[in-house]
């Protein structure tokens, strides 16, 4: 099977990660020639080509430009990391491998990336553990209306089942660690509170602790991998509405992480004291953070419900735990110091998804 893979947002944190990560494997399965990267803006498409690979420039709403660009560039594979949410990128995409799989009479294969939130209780998630091999879509598929990420799963699958599109569900949870992509190199959550304690100086935690899960972004481009490897060697793994796979790695107490934090600003100066104090409210978090008080608790809180098996059943096995994870927490930081806030439209579209759908 020819398999040239596209993948998009591959400007962003994620995606051009995933991109770098192809390259330095060097697998015989997936060689450079077959790496198609999309993105949106010419900086961004120089920086990629240095690299070698393919480099689209396109604009993913547009279908005929996506469906011209999918056949002419022979993709049997896309990995969607461009947006979880809207999901006017993602049906272009599965339309446009529907139709390669007609011209080449070969299966294609998409890859969504969601996040945790459509399985977190305050976006009307029901309450209860569960696991990436449970009734997943049964329930996202129940309460899809009340959140835009759990419809965008829903659609992605019944539109990819329609075309005859292989889709599978990869679920990021926190995903922490430098980048090694060309162009955003940080993640979300992480760099946007180790600003906001720097910008502060001072490391503030939430009144009650939260658990949540984390994935360093090496193991993350790993379940990418893992999957992609699988479908080009004919193993495909459970997909559609089997197809979820929840990228966690393991447990992040933040209280024990902000304990940590604050010890590590404070040997840099960065902060004033060594101990943290505790947030008076979620508009006092939210102000200091920059981000809207409607995602303080989504972005901070998401996913202790969670379990998996699918990814174990896989076989991945992430190389990074919370013992790692907290003795590498200077690393953070020192990203944080080196690329200031990350290359990246995710904060702004949090502030239009805030404002609703019909703000401008
Ligand atoms: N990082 C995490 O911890 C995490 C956790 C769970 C889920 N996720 C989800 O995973 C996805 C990727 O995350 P990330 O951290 O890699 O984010 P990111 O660094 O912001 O990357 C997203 C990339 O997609 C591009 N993009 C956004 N809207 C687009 C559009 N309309 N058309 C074309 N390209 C578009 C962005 O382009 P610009 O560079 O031009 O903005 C950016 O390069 C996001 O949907 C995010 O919600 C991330």
């Amino acid at each position: 099977m020819s398999s040239n893979i596209l993948i998009t947002g591959a400007a962003g944190y994620i995606g051009g990660s995933l991109v770098a990560d192809f390259l330095a494997r060097n697998s015989p399965l997936i060689k450079k020639d077959q790496i198609h990267a999309a993105v949106r803006s010419d900086e961004q498409a120089e920086a990629l080509s240095k690299l070698g690979i393919h480099v689209l420039q396109l604009d993913l709403t547009n279908e005929d430009a996506v469906v011209e660009s999918v056949l002419r560039h022979n993709i049997s594979i896309v990995v969607h990391t461009a947006s979880s949410l809207d999901v006017s990128l993602a049906l272009p995409l599965v339309t446009a491998l529907g139709r390669q799989r007609e011209v080449s009479g070969a299966d294609t294969f998409f890859i969504h990336t969601s996040g945790l939130s459509a399985f977190y209780e305050r976006t009307g998630w029901p309450s209860g553990r569960m696991s990436d091999a449970g009734p997943v879509f049964e329930t996202e598929r129940q309460f899809a209306d009340s959140y835009p990420l759990r419809k965008t799963d829903v659609t992605v699958i019944e539109h990819a089942k329609e075309k005859g599109v292989t889709s599978f569900i990869v679920v990021p949870s926190t995903v922490y660690g430098k980048g090694s992509g060309a162009w955003n190199q940080l993640s979300v959550v992480l760099p946007i509170y180790v600003q906001g304690c720097i910008s502060n100086k001072s490391v503030y935690k939430f009144p009650q602790n939260m658990t949540v899960s984390g994935v360093h972004i090496s193991d993350m481009t790993a379940l990418y991998t893992t999957i992609i490897e699988k479908v080009i060697q004919k193993e495909t793994p459970p997909s559609g509405t089997e197809g979820y796979y929840f990228a966690l790695a393991h447990d992040i107490s933040w209280w024990e992480l902000l304990d940590h934090l604050a010890k590590a600003l404070h040997a840099r100066g960065l902060v004033t004291e060594s101990k943290t104090q505790v947030w008076p409210s979620d508009e006092a978090a939210a102000e200091a953070l920059g981000i809207p008080v409607q995602y303080v608790q989504i972005l901070w809180n998401s996913g202790d419900n969670l379990t998996t098996k699918n990814t174990y059943k896989l076989g991945w096995k992430p190389q990074w735990n919370k013992e790692r994870f907290l003795q590498h927490l200077d690393d953070e930081i020192e990203a944080v110091q080196e690329l200031g806030m990350a290359k990246s439209s995710l904060i702004a579209s949090l502030f239009q998804s805030a404002k609703g759908p019909n703000a401008s």
